[in-house]
């Protein structure tokens, strides 16, 4: 038989992209090639995300709009998030769908499509706390970032959320094996890292916490930046923050979910932290580093949000001054805490719906202020990808800003200095300069 091929389409998280390219790894390794679109492969995999309604529903959609194209004998299969709440519901669901497989079922991927392939339909859904798929290389798809996962699952369990359900229970990699998996992204000619977790300064793996993580990955010589995703404000520890302070590598740039600027609400959420412990965390990360760029998560209309508990978000926006957020309207997930509050506390739909875009105006408002305020300025920049528009190249800044640049696809990779030359409020423009050389130092 001819090589057969494989294409997979990501929804959700960094992590659910991380699956993926360990899944492609896995398939890669049992002689699968990946093609690009679905019409061509055997089989087609959705690695989907459960984290809002709407995100199910988009899967869905697509599941019906995927029956038209397949190939006749193609397998087709659900991973991720959404496979892992909705087991067997998804086979029962769509009868064209023969594989259902969670976030730690990827190991047994060939024999599942092998199943599959023989008319039979695969599920595996059971939770395997020692799983970090240690001996896959994954495939990546990224030339200048590398994704590393350093821990699974959650053990917070905030009251609207669905993770911990889809992901289970915390465990971290060994910091030897995150280092050597950074030192071969390195010399695969990779100079940005980026370490996953749902809580990833939570990392501890029994003898080293993520202070000695950050310190370990920022030693890997060849690394010139170091991100991460998503801490949690309660584990932002001295040590942690003095690690990032410390390490060249590590980004002045922090993606702080706040959820919500109301204790009350913060309370319900289980979020673990009030008000005055999410602004006392972002005032110690700016003292530590100077000129750190911050962006966060908000939700929306949780049950029992007031006008009241409202307004104190949209204060505590500005006093954080965010240079941007994710914004999202709460979304009731089968199972989690959060339904079982009375029906009376939830927040009618014109009433958040009004709210979200009170809350998009004030956050891009303040974003944009502190944006043309920063026309001028210098920065270092690494060359991502080609921009949508026009003729240029989209970069990143070290503190997570986009900067559009003129150039081509050869300096993809590259590094430079460019001076801001304009804003639309929330991207750059920016002109390549000439780096001021250190002047020698005399012997
Ligand atoms: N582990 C990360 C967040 C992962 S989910 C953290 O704790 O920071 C990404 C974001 O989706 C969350 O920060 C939250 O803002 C949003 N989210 C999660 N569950 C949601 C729900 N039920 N409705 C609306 N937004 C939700
Ligand atoms: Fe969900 Fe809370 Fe865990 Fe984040 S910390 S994944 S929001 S339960
Ligand atoms: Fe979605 Fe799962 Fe990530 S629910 S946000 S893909 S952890």
């Amino acid at each position: 038989m001819s090589q057969p091929t494989v294409f997979i389409e990501t929804y959700g998280c960094q992590m659910n992209v991380s699956d993926s390219e360990l899944m492609l790894g896995k398939l890669a390794a049992e002689g699968y090639a990946a093609v690009q679109s679905p019409e061509a492969a055997d089989v087609v995999l959705l690695n989907t995300c459960a984290i809002r309604e709407h995100a199910e529903t988009r899967v869905i959609g697509r599941l019906t709009e995927l029956r038209r194209f397949l190939k006749p004998d193609a397998v087709l299969g659900v991973t991720g998030c959404m496979a892992q709440r909705l087991g067997p519901r998804l086979l029962d669901s769509d009868s064209r769908v023969s594989l259902v497989i969670g976030p730690d079922g990827y190991r047994a991927l060939p024999l599942l499509i092998e199943g599959a392939r023989k008319g039979e339909r695969m599920i595996a859904t059971d939770f395997d706390l020692e799983e970090h798929y240690e001996d896959v290389q994954a495939s990546r798809f990224d030339g200048v970032k590398a994704w590393i996962p350093v821990q699974r699952g959650c053990d917070y369990r905030c009251t609207y959320c669905i993770v911990p359900f889809t992901r289970g229970s915390e465990r971290s990699r060994r910091l030897e094996d995150v280092v050597r998996e950074t030192q071969r992204v390195v010399a695969e000619g990779l100079t940005e890292v980026v370490l996953l977790g749902q809580t990833v300064n939570s990392y501890h793996d029994g003898a080293r916490g993520f202070a000695d993580l950050l310190r370990a990955v920022g030693a890997v010589p060849g690394l010139r930046r170091l991100r991460f995703t998503s801490p949690h404000p309660n584990d932002f520890s001295d040590g942690v923050i003095g690690a990032m302070a410390d390490v060249d590598a590590v980004c002045e740039h922090v993606h702080l979910p706040m959820q919500s600027g109301s204790s009350r609400t913060l309370r319900r959420m289980l979020r673990r932290y009030s008000r005055e412990e999410y602004l006392d965390c972002v005032a110690r990360l700016r003292v530590a580093i100077p000129g750190l760029g911050l962006t966060t998560d908000i939700i929306v209309g949780f049950p029992g949000e007031t006008d009241e508990d409202f307004r104190e978000t949209l204060s505590a926006v500005r006093e954080v001054g965010f240079d941007d957020a994710f914004m999202f309207k709460f979304s009731a997930r089968e199972g989690t805490p959060a339904t079982r509050l009375p029906a009376e506390m939830t927040v009618p739909g014109d009433l958040v719906d009004a709210r979200f875009d009170e809350l998009l105006k004030t956050v891009r408002g303040i974003a944009r202020d502190r944006n043309f305020r920063r026309v001028g300025e210098r920065c270092e920049v690494l060359v991502e990808k080609e921009a949508r528009k026009g003729e240029l190249m989209q970069a990143r800044s070290r503190e997570f800003r986009t900067v559009l640049i003129p150039g081509d696809k050869r300096m993809i990779g590259q590094y430079h200095h460019v001076e801001l030359t304009g804003t639309t409020g929330s991207t750059f423009t920016g002109q390549i300069v000439r780096e001021r050389t250190p002047l020698p130092v005399s012997s």
